[in-house]
């Protein structure tokens, strides 16, 4: 199978866009979405006898599929819509053991969205979030590991560890953190929106508490599916974000009805692991990961700026300092990426990481080298113009 331009008519990707940023929100290829149709037409055909009588068993097969995949016992994982979604679930579920003075832990690199629901369940609570300020650049695992060492005290009753972290794009020594919380009886909600597909997982082994993916990412799902991993001992305490009929009806039952909703996505997900076995069969993952690692050093060297991560700790992300190392700001982030997309049709994301201006890149099979050539031209061409946004203008 050849990869690049070659496979990129597998996605509706509109043809003068330079689309590094599949890992925002995915891209569903057409066959996948094709699979989703046909559920859809199916359900239209009589939707009350396909919700109410044939979906439990069109779900159970599907939960069983992507429980294989992920390494999980069926009964241990449900659907969700989305990452946001999973955590709210849990953090929500457990608002009301949290009290005045207990602590929240997170990390410096996690994904705003849900360390806003971190934010919400302290303030019910009287909880605080603490963030352990891991650095970035980051010169090897040992340092993820160390900061958040250094976070825990005796106040802490949770923390929520991102998989691949969001603004910077590195893999986190996943199973050593949850070591750490371990040896010291604390439970552990790992934000893994990134990781199915991008990563090998086995969920069953990994030891974390609570585990949250996309589906919609990297494993080639349509919007809206996401799973949530649950450790059997959590689970009656946990309900969905959204209550409805068959609440205390148990995990499997409250979470596989959250009211109407459109459940083709996650009918698809077989759909979207076998393109993505079938792709990396044919060594997708070597092509991207070895893009990705060649495209960060020209760039960088190009720039004159520095790699921010050892690339041990790189998958399909990387996030790529930008000369002089400036301040970043919303408006600032939100300017880089409209530089990018109106002026050079890049489409690939500005972060603040750590404070810091940053973009992200990622690496698809339907990329190749002229993708990021695009890139360090437009980056390299804004630099030397002064044209990189600072965050106080
Ligand atoms: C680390 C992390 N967590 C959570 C999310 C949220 O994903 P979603 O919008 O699918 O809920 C993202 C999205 O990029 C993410 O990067």
């Amino acid at each position: 199978m050849t990869f690049g331009k070659a496979i990129r008519s597998e996605w509706l990707l509109a043809d003068d866009l330079i689309f590094l940023n599949h890992g925002s929100f995915g891209a569903c290829p057409r066959s996948v979405l094709a699979v989703q149709r046909d559920w859809q037409d199916i359900m239209e055909r009589d939707p009350v006898r396909f919700l109410v009588r044939e979906l439990p068993q069109r779900l159970d097969e599907a939960r069983e599929k992507l429980a294989t995949f992920v390494g999980s016992r069926p009964e241990d994982l449900v659907f969700v819509q989305n990452a946001t979604d999973g955590a709210n679930a849990v953090l929500r579920s457990l608002l009301p053991t949290f009290k005045p003075g207990d602590e929240l832990l997170t990390a410096s690199h996690a994904y705003r969205a849900v360390r806003q629901t971190m934010v919400y369940v302290a303030g019910l609570s009287g909880a605080k979030v603490v963030d352990a300020d891991v650095p970035f650049p980051i010169l090897d695992a040992g340092e993820v590991t160390e900061a958040i060492a250094r976070a825990i005290s005796p106040k802490t009753v949770l923390a929520v560890i991102d998989h691949i972290t969001s603004p910077t794009g590195v893999v986190f020594p996943i199973e050593q953190i949850i070591a750490l919380f371990k040896e010291r009886g604390i439970p552990v909600l790992v934000d893994g929106a990134h990781a199915p597909g991008q990563v090998d997982l086995e969920l069953d082994t990994l030891g974390a508490d609570y585990y949250v993916g996309n589906c919609h990412k990297w494993l080639y799902a349509p919007k809206g599916a996401a799973l949530l991993w649950v450790d059997k001992k959590h689970q009656p305490k946990i309900h969905p974000t959204v209550i409805s009929h068959f609440l205390d009806g148990g995990y499997q039952t409250e979470f596989a009805w959250t009211g109407t909703l459109d459940p083709t996505a996650y009918l698809s997900i077989p759909a979207g692991i076998a393109f993505h076995q079938k792709l990396a069969a044919s060594g997708s993952r070597e092509y991207m990961r070895n893009m990705l690692l060649d495209a960060r050093r020209e760039i960088t060297a190009a720039l004159g700026v520095p790699l921010a991560a050892p690339e041990e700790m790189l998958a399909n992300l990387c996030t790529i300092p930008l000369p002089n190392n400036p301040d970043a700001s919303d408006k600032a982030v939100q300017r880089l990426h409209d530089l990018l997309f109106d002026e050079y049709h890049i489409q690939v994301p500005a972060m603040n990481a750590n404070g810091k201006l940053h973009v992200r890149a990622s690496s698809q099979v339907y990329n190749d080298r002229s993708d990021f050539e695009a890139l360090k031209a437009a980056l390299v061409e804004l630099a030397s113009a002064g044209r990189i946004p600072r965050a106080d203008r």
